[in-house]
């Protein structure tokens, strides 16, 4: 097991920075996602810590170690990635052994390390075929077994799932997850998708244009995220936004109010931000018209237009509720949860 630790990591290419400093530090066998929307530096961030970038400046250490200048095959890293790279004209077997035989590691040994990873992954009956002759999932499996034959200090993922369907990527990032915790391999997963992100991190990095925005556990970027862009991209569907004016009285949102709740201290123009999940029914102070209605089986969500305010608000209701489209739906917000953010910085206000 390894740690890993980024110290003011920056990134340009040519004239452009694109990583603007980032300080990770990473435990023993953790498990790190970065996760974040495209282009803000995910696969830049990893492939520096691969050794597949060079880094413009700042520290990568591993073991406390500095591995700037290391070559990739130095680092003890393995890498997976999103279109597993396998090499088509050779067998499953062969994949999974190349790298051995590079490291003049003995026949026998190969071969044991071969089996016992391909038994883990449940891959055996596939070792003489050709990647071309494997499914989406069988492919990433073998891509895995590739990198865990090398017993690396660090697994390294970029997006490894995204090319399966949505079934099989629910049970790889389970296996995936699973598989990690039995290696007890420090791990860096790169992922756009939050989900992925929060069922299989021990900490989040979310990553915007090239910052760590926020780095904690999946629940504590959850409920208390800094700023209005990690709460908007963490949770799903994402947390409604609305320009509100914070009174002593009241908090206007449009033409509507709502009584200011005690423990609202903030005053002025600001942004109000509520979770789909945070909404109360049995209580109606305010009300939208129904513009669209999701039907997920174990609950449904609505749409809803409030007067004079652009965006919709998006309620999670119980998986029966009968709405039409058209109808005014009366709702309130679980106002423990309402979160406040600068109409300017979109900084959190606390
Ligand atoms: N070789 C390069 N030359 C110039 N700019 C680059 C190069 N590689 C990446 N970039 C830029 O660096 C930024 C970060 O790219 P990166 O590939 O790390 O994003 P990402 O978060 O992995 O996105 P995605 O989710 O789409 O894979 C982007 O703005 C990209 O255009
Ligand atoms: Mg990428």
């Amino acid at each position: 097991m390894s740690t890993i630790n980024m110290q003011q990591l920056k990134k340009s290419y040519q004239d452009t920075e694109v990583i603007h400093g980032i300080n990770i530090d990473i435990e023993e066998g953790e498990f790190i996602v970065l996760v974040g929307p495209s282009g803000c530096g995910k696969s830049t961030l990893l492939r520096m810590v691969a050794g597949l970038e060079s880094i413009t400046s700042g520290e990568v250490k591993i073991d406390d170690k500095v591995v700037n200048d290391l070559e990739p095959k130095d680092r003890g890293i393995s890498m997976v990635f999103q279109n597993y790279a396998l090499y088509p004209h050779m067998t499953v077997y062969d994949n999974m052994a190349y790298g051995l035989k590079l490291m003049k590691m003995p026949k026998d040994e190969i071969d044991k390390r071969v089996q016992d990873v391909a038994k883990l992954l449940q891959i055996q009956d596939y070792l003489q075929r050709r990647p071309s002759k494997l499914s989406g999932g069988q492919r990433q499996r073998v891509a895995m077994g590739r990198a865990i034959v090398r017993d690396p200090k660090v697994f390294l993922f970029d997006e490894p799932l995204s090319n399966l369907d949505a079934k099989l990527r629910v049970q790889m990032r389970m296996q995936i997850k699973t598989l990690q915790q039995k290696l007890a391999v420090t791990t860096i997963y790169v992922t756009h998708d939050q989900v992925e992100a929060m069922t299989m991190a021990d900490r989040l990095v979310v990553l915007n244009n090239g910052i760590a925005a926020q780095i904690g556990t999946p629940m504590e970027i959850y409920d208390d995220p800094k700023d209005q862009f990690v709460a908007g991209f963490i949770g799903s569907p994402a947390m409604n936004f609305l320009d509100c004016e914070v009174c002593d009285e009241s908090i206007k949102i449009g033409q509507q109010s709502i009584a200011t709740p005690t423990h609202v201290t903030q005053r002025g123009k600001i942004v109000l931000g509520i979770r789909p999940e945070h909404f109360n029914q049995s209580v109606s102070d305010l009300q939208g018209t129904v513009q669209m209605i999701e039907k997920l089986g174990s609950n449904v969500l609505l749409y809803l237009k409030m007067e004079n305010s652009e965006q919709p608000v998006v309620i999670q209701c119980d998986g029966q509720l009968d709405a039409k489209i058209g109808a005014v739906y009366p709702f309130s917000f679980n106002t423990e949860k309402l979160y406040f953010f600068d109409t300017n910085t979109q900084q959190r206000i606390y």
